[in-house]
């Protein structure tokens, strides 16, 4: 069975060998070799613009990430199936606990005070205990029970809460987030989500941690709202654009913590058996796991 794959070259033979246990009847091909190689699955993350419209023989496509947005911005016309339960949620709940703890328990200020020589052992008293999750998924259910087990209270906030409680409902979750963790899909829906008014609406110096997608953010409305001190900082692993340009004012922004897009990577593995699991359903005519509703585009 032709399964077209796209990875780096040094990944190409861990594919190979991940497949060759969870689903040996596999042969892989390279993505860049799909014109001369029908296959009727592909697992990759990032097509070229047009390039999935010339593979007539697809009949899945599974994702290598969590998030889909590059794959349905190129509007397939066959069903994309995203990973679930592929060992990202324990690498989302460390990622964004450590920025819960680097703002809720002050360690931000930490810095300041060493760059002083300063023993500020009162500085450290306050706890910033109420989280929003906004994204209220798997990943984020899974973030949420790590951060309660760290003594966090957790509210979490999906789409269906705001049709059920509307732009006011969705104004009291933001403001009563001292952290808010922004676990938002890409959507059409979430373009600049978090702009000036709703990241006005969250509590007088509030962090924001953003491991969903750059898109959802508007950055220049974040600087705005770090500027004047309303949000006390930020902890940011994605961005609009991908390497984050050097000219951007967010890297030497002494309130903003940077990451290169790490958060939560795509493990082989686990990957590979969620996706092996997916083939063998398909093949059975059962249910995919993790197929994407085209309409909500996640
Ligand atoms: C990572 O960003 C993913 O979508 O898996």
């Amino acid at each position: 069975m032709n399964i077209l794959l796209q990875s780096t070259a040094a990944q190409f033979p861990q594919y190979v060998s991940a497949f060759a246990h969870a689903l040996p009847q596999a042969r892989l091909i390279p993505w860049e070799e799909r014109a001369a190689q029908p296959a009727p699955y592909a697992c990759i993350w990032d097509p070229e613009p047009g390039s999935l419209a010339q593979l007539p023989d697809l009949q899945v496509i599974f994702t290598l990430s969590a998030g889909v947005d590059n794959v349905m911005r190129e509007r397939p016309s066959v069903p994309v199936v995203r990973l679930v339960n592929a060992g990202m949620a324990p690498q989302m709940a460390q990622y964004v606990a450590y920025g819960a703890l680097h703002f809720g328990r002050n360690f931000d200020r930490a810095r300041v005070f060493q760059s002083q020589s300063s023993w500020e052992e009162n500085a450290f008293g306050s706890v910033q205990r109420r989280v929003g999750i906004l994204g209220y998924g798997t990943l984020g259910q899974e973030v949420g029970k790590a951060l309660q087990a760290l003594g966090f209270e957790v509210h979490g906030w999906r789409s269906c809460d705001t049709r059920e409680h509307g732009e006011a409902g969705l104004e009291r979750f933001l403001g009563q987030s001292e952290i808010i963790v922004n676990l938002l899909p890409s959507t059409a829906a979430t373009r600049a989500f978090f702009n000036a008014e709703r990241l006005a609406q969250l509590p007088a110096g509030a962090a924001l941690i953003n491991a969903g997608r750059g898109s959802t953010l508007d950055a220049q409305a974040l600087l705005a709202s770090l500027n004047s001190g309303h949000l006390r900082g930020a902890l940011l692993d994605v961005f609009e654009t991908e390497p984050l340009p050097a000219h951007s004012p967010l890297w030497q922004h002494p309130s903003v913590l940077i990451t290169p897009h790490v958060a939560a990577a795509t493990l082989i593995e686990p990957s590979v058996e969620c996706i092996a699991r997916n083939i063998i359903a398909h093949g059975k005519g059962a249910a995919l796991v993790g197929k994407i509703d085209p309409s909500a585009g996640y």
